[in-house]
This record gives C-alpha cells, sequence and structure tokens, in this order.
C-alpha cells in the first residue's frame, strides 16, 4: 500500500495510483484508493478486484474529486477472496473514515464478533474491515484519529501495517505498524508513507525508517511518531541509495534473491492464526466435516515440479504423525494411471499458482472418484481452491521469480500444520504434544534468518563452481526430498545437470558416476535424532569421498562428527529431524542462485520455463 499528502509532486492520487503501480508485484488480485478534501462529505473512494489496471480503468470512466490526501492499496488476499467488496479501502463512521491494511489480524474473530454485538454491519469477509470499523469507534470516543488508530493498534494480534484518513482531518494520513513494514517518505511540502520506499522513490529520496509498533501521522508539513503507549517516538531518518527498479526488489539484485530473503516471514506468516486462545489448531479455512477427516485411511498427495516435493516432506511428517499411509505423486502420473482412490481417501493437491493444469486435472479426477480434496494453495482466486472441498493457504505472499523458494517453505509449513491438524483431530497426538511441536515450529522462521545470514559462504562457494557441469544431492528420510530440490534449483537457474538420490540408493548405482573432484552434496540429518541415520549418512559420505568426490556438507551446528569428512561445510541451526527441510534447502537454492549470477544468467526468468504452467 502507498499513499501521499498534497503533493507538489502530483496530486495524491496520481502519487498513490503511482506509488501501486511500483509496489503492484506485491499483490494484485485487487486495487482501491481513498481520498479526502476540504468541503468533502466524506471520503472519495474507488476499489476493483483484479489487477491495478481494473481501477485506473474505473477511475478513467468515473473519475474523482480533487483530493488533499489519497491512499491506496493493491490486495494480496488471505481474508476473504478476491473481490470487489473484499478489496481495500474499507470505509467505516458513515463513509468518513477509510482503512487500508497490509497483514493478518489473528484476533479478528473475536474482534467481529464484539462489533456485530454492537450492531455493525459488515461489508466485507476482511479482517481489515474490522480494523476499519474500531479504529472508526475509537475516533468517536477520543476524536482524535492519532489516538484512535493507536487504541486500535494495541488491540489488535498479528500482523499489520494499517493506514487510515478521515474526512474531518483532509489534510492527514495516520499509519501504524507490528511486523508488517511502513516506511515514510520525505518532502518539501509533502510527506509519504508506503510498505516499502519503491512507493515514493520517484519523488524523495529522503525516507524515515519507523520501528516495531509505532504510529505515525502525516501531514504536508510534519511527520510524529508515537509508540502504541502514544508517547513520542524516535524513527531512523536515512537517504534512499536505490533507484526505482532496485527499490522494486526491495534493494536485492532479483526477485528470487528477494524471495529468498522474505522466507522467515513467508513460514511466520504461514503458521498465523491457526491456533485458538488454548493452543489447539484449528484451520477456520478448511471448511470440511470433522468426520470425514477422521474416517480417512490414506492420503495421496498430487503436485508437480517444487510444490511437490513439499509433498515428500509431507509424507514424512503426516505419516509419523498421524498413522495414516500417504503417497506422493506427481500430478500427471496420478491422472493417468487408474489410481486407487475411494471416499475414504484425502487428496492433498498442493500448487503455488493454483493454476497448474496436471494438478488441476488431478484434482478433479479425483474428486470423480469420490476422494475428499484439500488444496495447500498461496494464490487466492485460483482455481485449484475453487475446485477443491477445502483450502489451506499459504501466506507467502507474491513470488515473482519463476522458481520457487519461498513458497516451498511456506507449502512444508503449511502441510505439517495439516499434519498436526489431523492428528489433534484423530487423537494421535496429546494436545501438549502439539503445543510444543507447534512450538518448535514457531521457532523456525528465526532459524531460517540465522541460515540466510550464513549465506555469503555459500555464495563464495557457488562462485568458486562456476566450470561444474554435474553436480550430485544426496539425502535421507526428509533430507532426500531436500535433496532432490537442491538439483533442481540447479537444473533450473544454472543449467547444470544435478541429480538427487537417496543416499541409501548410492551403492545400488549412482556410485558410478562418482569420480575425482565430483562436487556432491550431503544433507546429514541432526545427530540428536534417533534410528541412526546420522551414523548411515556419514558412511555415506565416507564411500564417495574414498571415490574421489568432494563433499559439501549441509550439518546441523555441533555436529563435530562430520566435520573430518567434510571439504565444505553449511552449517543450519539445530531443529527437530522432521523440521529440518525448512533449514537444510535455503543453502541449496542460495547456491543454486550465486551459481546461475556467476555464470551470469537470469535467475528470475530461467529459459524455457513458466511460472505457472496451464497446459497439460
Ligand atoms: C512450474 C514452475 C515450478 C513450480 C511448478 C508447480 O513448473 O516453474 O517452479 O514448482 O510449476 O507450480 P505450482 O504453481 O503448482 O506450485
Amino acid at each position: 500500500n502507498a499513499s501521499g499528502a498534497a503533493t507538489p509532486s502530483g496530486t495524491p492520487l496520481a502519487v498513490a495510483i503511482e506509488g501501486l503501480r511500483r509496489l503492484e508485484y506485491r499483490g494484485y488480485d485487487s486495487a482501491g484508493v481513498a481520498l479526502v478534501a476540504p468541503g468533502l462529505d466524506g471520503v472519495a473512494w474507488a476499489k476493483k478486484s483484479g489487477k491495478l489496471a481494473n481501477l485506473i480503468e474505473a477511475l478513467d470512466q468515473e473519475p474523482l474529486p480533487e483530493a488533499t490526501a489519497a491512499i491506496g492499496h493493491t490486495r494480496w488476499a488471505t481474508h476473504g477472496g478476491p473481490t470487489d467488496a473484499n478489496a481495500h479501502p474499507h470505509l467505516a463512521d458513515g463513509d468518513r473514515l477509510a482503512v487500508i491494511h497490509n497483514g493478518i489480524v489473528e484476533n479478528f474473530a473475536q474482534l467481529k464478533a464484539e462489533l456485530l454485538a454492537d450492531g455493525v454491519a459488515f461489508r466485507s469477509e476482511t479482517d481489515t474491515e474490522v480494523a476499519a470499523h474500531l479504529v472508526a469507534k475509537a475516533y468517536r470516543e477520543t476524536g482524535d484519529l492519532t489516538e484512535a488508530m493507536t487504541v486500535v493498534a494495541g488491540r489488535l494480534h498479528g500482523t499489520f501495517t494499517l493506514l487510515a484518513v478521515h474526512a474531518d482531518v483532509p489534510e492527514t494520513v495516520v499509519g501504524a505498524r507490528h511486523d508488517s513494514p511502513l516506511v515514510v517518505g520525505l518532502g518539501e511540502g509533502e510527506n509519504f508513507l508506503g510498505s516499502d520506499v519503491a512507493a515514493f522513490i520517484a519523488h524523495t529520496k529522503e525516507a524515515l525508517e519507523l520501528g516495531q509498533d509505532q504510529v505515525v501521522t502525516i501531514t504536508p508539513t510534519s511527520v510524529a511518531v508515537t509508540d502504541f503507549d502514544g508517547k513520542p517516538a524516535e524513527a531512523k531518518r536515512y537517504t534512499v541509495d536505490w533507484d526505482a527498479a532496485a527499490a522494486e526488489k526491495g534493494g536485492f539484485d532479483s526477485f528470487m534473491d528477494k524471495e529468498i530473503h522474505d522466507q522467515p516471514q513467508a513460514v511466520a506468516d504461514t503458521l498465523l492464526g491457526r491456533t485458538d486462545a488454548a493452543g489447539a489448531l484449528v484451520l477456520d479455512d478448511l471448511r470440511i466435516d470433522e468426520s470425514i477427516l477422521r474416517a480417512v485411511n490414506k492420503i495421496i498427495v498430487v503436485a508437480c515440479g517444487t510444490a511437490a516435493y513439499s509433498g515428500h516432506v509431507a509424507k514424512y511428517a503426516i505419516e509419523h504423525w498421524c498413522r495414516i499411509p500417504v503417497e506422493v505423486e506427481l500430478a500427471h502420473e496420478f491422472r493417468y494411471r487408474d489410481p486407487i482412490v475411494d471416499e475414504r481417501t484425502l487428496v492433498v493437491a498442493v500448487t503455488q499458482s493454483g493454476e497448474t493444469m496436471d494438478t488441476l486435472m488431478a484434482v478433479r479426477h479425483a474428486r470423480e472418484q469420490g476422494a475428499k480434496v484439500i488444496s495447500i494453495v498461496n494464490t487466492h482466486g485460483s482455481t485449484i481452491p475453487r475446485e477443491s472441498d477445502a483450502v489451506l493457504y499459504t501466506h507467502a505472499g507474491p513470488e515473482i521469480a519463476v522458481a520457487s523458494t519461498k513458497a516451498f517453505l511456506a507449502q512444508i509449513t503449511a502441510a505439517y500444520v495439516l499434519g498436526l491438524y489431523l492428528a489433534q483431530l484423530r487423537g494421535n497426538k496429546f494436545p501438549d504434544e502439539i503445543v510444543t511441536l507447534l512450538d518448535e515450529l514457531r521457532a523456525m522462521p528465526r532459524k531460517i534468518q540465522t541460515v540466510i545470514e550464513r549465506g555469503e559462504y555459500v555464495r563464495a562457494t557457488a562462485r568458486s563452481m562456476e566450470k561444474s557441469d554435474k553436480v550430485l544431492f544426496l539425502g535421507r528420510h526428509v533430507g532426500f526430498p531436500v535433496a532432490l530440490e537442491g538439483a533442481l534449483k540447479l537444473k533450473e537457474l544454472a543449467y547444470i545437470h544435478a541429480e538427487g538420490f537417496a543416499a541409501g540408493e548410492l551403492k545400488h548405482g549412482p556410485i558410478a558416476l562418482i569420480d575425482e573432484g565430483q562436487p556432491v552434496f550431503v544433507v546429514v540429518p541432526s545427530p540428536r535424532g534417533r534410528d541412526s541415520l546420522h551414523s548411515k549418512i556419514i558412511s555415506n559420505i565416507q564411500e564417495i569421498r574414498a571415490r574421489g568426490a568432494r563433499t559439501l556438507v549441509i550439518a546441523e551446528d555441533g555436529d563435530d562428527e562430520v566435520r573430518k569428512y567434510a571439504d565444505e561445510i553449511f552449517w543450519i541451526p539445530q531443529a527437530p529431524t522432521l523440521l529440518q527441510p525448512l533449514l537444510a534447502v535455503v543453502p541449496l537454492q542460495i547456491f543454486a542462485m550465486a551459481l546461475a549470477s556467476a555464470k551470469g544468467l537470469d535467475v528470475d526468468q530461467p529459459r524455457n520455463l513458466a511460472k505457472s504452467v496451464t497446459v497439460e
């Protein structure tokens, strides 16, 4: 979202639209603007589902009046589908107040119940509208928009950037942020707010970085920052040194690099809002009869590409936690092999785009055979969730780079959530065990961040391997799908022949590929895990090293034993075995990206590939 207040740089509306255009990559399932001006009776607004172009067309047909301040938003749906009604802004106080929101309000159901009891009528299914009515209520009580925002910010759980305008104060925009980005652009006789600097970089490079839990009030000539208690707060002033193109990528060289850095947030957001006050899992967007889920006797995960590897991870986790047999199958193979599917089969379709034709055909086929289908999808408003019995959305945000990174981590996270939910429902786990596992999951974003921060060593290694023409990847247990994904990333990005194997399979064939200097990545499981997985893979490393392999090892902090057998080690923080893929795959993503960049290739748009393959 973006806003401009009374601007010499252009009309506030033009500035807001231009900002939205630059931020459209963040979400594009609907767009909207709200304007205020002296003498206007209420807020003027327009909103449209679909891309920003739809909004611009609507504004051409029905222009809005001149304004002194404007706010605008492009949406990536979380609660409520991508319809006109669910688009932002959301109006309250007799259309005299408008609010836009980026993030997820976790406690919206409780807050909505409270507002409904007060007689408030809702016009959308969004969590945001709750915030709009709360700000309106607080404004009636305090008579001050900043104070109202402060009161509401303190009541919301989850993540949010909120902006509000009110017809009573037509030169003011108030914003608040909690775990979601918001930056201030400082102009001459004009000020700006944006989810990132790309929104206003064309007008000013002077910016204020807001801290966590701050409220900001801008007018054309002033900027005031407070904390959520209303006390004046410091914000860091800086000069942006990116140009507009770099700004859209958040200063990263590529969307892929940005998306790799988005991963801790993608995992955290996918976990948000899934538990009740007692810590039990609630999947309110999973509208499927619980008795059907209890009766399921087989799960088949169908997906393609990277999404299919998240399905492999899901198999290990769901079988272990729920004791239900899980098969994983490429959607196109499932569809045409006459699979055994009936009313007690649960098919889980995993897809970032929600549009992959092979996966869609598998979904249709499964339902024709009487199976129930739950889809794990990142893109709201896409086809596969519409054709499924239930959907569990990942909240990775828009993924622009063709080869998937953050959507993959979010898919794995959603699969864990689904597995734990089924275990809870079917009584395979005690409630306190679920709580412990969820706590471990919630600790993962911080650990993923650590892996990303250690990325420079991976990049340097990749740059030194620019001439490699064949790379192998080995893993066991959940490390096996990680190896497969590591190989896929290298193929997709760097056009290098790469192959992933189950390490135990090595001696049954692939070991013939090893000769002097052959690079082999090995994903090493936790030495603290059970079932001697660790010692088995240590033996595998010795076997390939004895035949000349150069071993590039991904191992857990503190694993001293593996050190002796590794030519390079990429350390990852300690984690429970089943959750390790969320960490172990990150160095492999960084490696593939850095090697492709070293070869001068376009990492965001590799040759021959498409983001969303809508043909069979
Ligand atoms: C394409 C993309 C892959 C993606 C696969 C599945 O092949 O290039 O990155 O993993 O489709 O896409 P989906 O949208 O179904 O997850």
